[in-house]
């Protein structure tokens, strides 16, 4: 396995692999890989000949408050557990040569990121799809996974994808779960131990709205009561937003459809943001 830094050395290696005509697989991540990273990258170990994983914590993605300066770094195991599954290169690059002096454009999905995290985190999507299409440019992977943890990311992506002809399979993967429900994030690791024992009440909403849906129930304001019951019990809790959108637009919805419809939530746990979904 091969670790590259230089965003050309890294585009030249992939160049090399199309033109020896291989299936090459993206699993773009910011490090702090947890089992649902692991995941993606069996998934892609599984439809492509060569998988590389970028390991980079993109700045331009996180707004001032945010916690991009805390946010965990852990290269060497990364780097062990991509080694063990098999991936065939990591590109690590620093910032400054992602984003060198002078770098000037931004790539902009509209409606898309306008609800939902678009709304609670102001140009998180510019900073998203920005990397991400430079990424693939980097990368030249016939496809790309993501998990659907991210649903709105992953929609984004997808609209980009699409916008501007990249020749990419954007390809969401099933989010991850720990025993007691609690969606694989790396951003569980700062909760306090009283916070983690009561963040599964996220995913037990979502359910409640699941086998609400499931019972024959249609009238989204339900269905969310219905989820955001066991997490406002909770006083260590505070919704961001918990809405029911069509998974096609994210536009909000009144009355859920089968097969488009997405219950999305993020959920503050002190000062800790976990997002979580379900699709219906
Ligand atoms: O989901 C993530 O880890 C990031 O948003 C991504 C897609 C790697 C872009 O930095």
């Amino acid at each position: 396995m091969e670790i590259i830094k230089d965003p050309a050395a890294f585009q030249k290696q992939s160049q090399a692999w199309r033109a020896e005509g291989l299936r090459v697989a993206l699993v773009p991540t910011m490090g702090a890989l947890h089992a649902g990273h692991f995941k993606l990258i069996e998934c892609a170990r599984q439809m492509a000949d060569r998988v590389s994983v970028s390991i980079f914590l993109n700045p331009i993605q996180f707004g001032p408050n945010e916690d991009l300066a805390k946010y965990p770094k852990t290269f060497e195991a990364d780097a062990a557990g991509c080694r063990e599954r098999g991936v065939d290169a990591i590109f690590a690059p620093v910032p400054g040569d992602v984003y060198p002096p002078g770098f000037q454009t931004t790539v902009h999905v509209d409606g898309l990121t306008s609800p939902l995290c678009g709304r609670s985190r102001p140009g998180h999507f510019d900073g998203v799809t920005t990397v991400v299409l430079k990424l693939l440019l980097l990368g030249q992977p016939s496809v790309a996974l993501f998990g659907w943890k991210d649903a709105q990311q992953l929609l984004v992506i997808r609209r980009m994808a699409r916008d501007l002809n990249v020749p990419v399979e954007i390809m969401g993967i099933e989010i991850v779960r720990e025993a007691d429900g609690l969606a694989m994030s790396s951003r569980n690791v700062y909760l306090k131990p009283e916070e983690r024992r009561e963040a599964p009440r996220i995913h037990k909403g979502l359910e409640a709205a699941r086998k609400a849906f499931q019972a024959g129930e249609r009238d989204t304001d339900k269905l969310l009561a219905a989820a955001r019951k066991p997490i406002e019990e909770c006083p260590l809790m505070r919704i961001d937003y918990l809405e029911a959108r069509s998974l096609e637009t994210l536009e909000e919805l009144k009355e859920a459809k089968a097969g488009d419809t997405l219950i999305a939530a993020a959920v503050f746990l002190g000062s800790t943001r976990l997002i979580d979904n379900i699709r219906l």
